[in-house]
């Protein structure tokens, strides 16, 4: 009993300690305190008087995020593992993950469950747009975080193809709802013979090009504003959908994959990647526990939901496909496969 009581109270304060770690990103604190440093410095350095600083501080040292030397206080390893620029990417998930919107949209999560319908946007906190995409667009800098929180999965996800699918006969593929082009950047990297279209909102496609050029892709890769609901480019000889499909419920998802099959050539292959809540092997319980607050997340943000490989294999169907295969990668991502109806 002892135990459960224990539990259940450090899941009720558990939100403030994400909340924390929000300040503690925003702060920099993992950066300034990288070495030791005095409090009256951090102070300065962060923008707090040390007092008040001293606060957070004790209880980032309760989650073993801080030590404290003598009169110095200095991050640990599991503290270092939230600077912005670490790769695991954790510093800015917890940023998005904590944004005002996104805490207002969970906050009626039981209401999202009772209608099935979206809670981003429609709860009492003012948002500068209607839908979550509208609402960074008009937030530049939480648009740059949330572009760069999903470009830290492009190695990822390049491995999970690289893995999964046959890229042999592939010569062109187009990245559809593809980002910054992390997963077109890493996969051109490792693959001379390719070419890739990243298709994405206007203001996506801005940073996915400067992305590219950085990369040194230019005549390898190239951009496309779309609207995924309206047209992508047609013709290639592969199509990614990475995440998209888990952001819209099932009748926007097959709109979604009418337009992808319409600019399929018959020989064309789809390559969905998502993270199927039936894997086969089964996922450990730390990653099954995420993807199910996951499906909750999708759930409040879009009224949309993660899938079985059966509902995939359900909404391909509907939408001018044939029969799909689900395969688990090594990296987490599992990779469902599909060509159009009818194609050899
Ligand atoms: C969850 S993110 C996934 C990004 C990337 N594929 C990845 O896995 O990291 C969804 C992407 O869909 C894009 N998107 C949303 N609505 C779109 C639309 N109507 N047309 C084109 N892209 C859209 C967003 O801009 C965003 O880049």
């Amino acid at each position: 009993m002892d135990d459960d009581l224990t539990a259940v109270a450090a899941m009720v304060s558990g939100a403030w300690l994400t909340l924390a770690l929000r300040a503690m990103v925003r702060l920099r604190i993992a950066e300034l305190a990288a070495e030791p440093v005095g409090l009256a410095e951090l102070g300065v350095a962060s923008g707090c008087p040390p007092e008040r600083l001293a606060r957070l501080l004790r209880v980032l040292e309760d989650a073993a995020l801080v030590r404290r030397q003598g009169a110095a206080w200095q991050v640990t390893d599991r503290g270092s593992l939230l600077a912005l620029d670490h790769p695991a990417g954790h510093a800015r998930r917890v940023l998005g993950q904590t944004w005002a919107p996104t805490i207002a949209a969970w906050s009626d999560l039981s209401g999202a469950l009772q209608d099935g319908e979206r809670r981003f946007g429609r709860v009492d906190v003012p948002t500068d747009g209607t839908t979550m995409w509208e609402a960074l667009s008009a937030s530049p800098p939480e648009l740059a975080t949330f572009n760069a929180q999903m470009a830290s999965r492009g190695q990822a996800q390049a491995d999970a193809l690289r893995e999964a699918a046959d890229l042999h006969a592939v010569r062109s593929l187009v990245d559809v709802g593809g980002g910054r082009g992390s997963l077109v950047a890493a996969l051109l990297a490792g693959n001379p013979g390719l070419t890739a279209t990243v298709a994405d909102r206007p203001d996506v496609v801005r940073e996915a090009a400067a992305a590219l050029t950085e990369a040194g892709l230019d005549g390898r890769a190239d951009v496309d504003a779309v609207d995924f609901f309206d047209a992508v480019p047609p013709g290639a000889d592969a199509y990614v959908l990475a995440n998209i499909l888990h952001d819209w419920g099932d009748d926007e998802c097959v709109r979604i994959l009418r337009v992808v099959r319409a600019a399929m050539p018959d020989t064309s292959r789809l390559w969905v990647l998502e993270k199927v809540l039936d894997a086969i092997p089964p996922r450990t319980d730390r990653e099954a526990t995420d993807l199910h607050l996951h499906d909750l997340h999708m759930l409040v943000l879009f009224g949309a939901a993660e899938r079985t490989q059966g509902e995939y294999a359900g909404l391909l169907a509907e939408a001018g496909f044939g029969a799909s295969t689900c395969r688990r990668t090594s990296t987490g991502w599992d990779l469902v496969e599909a060509r159009p109806l009818g194609a050899a």
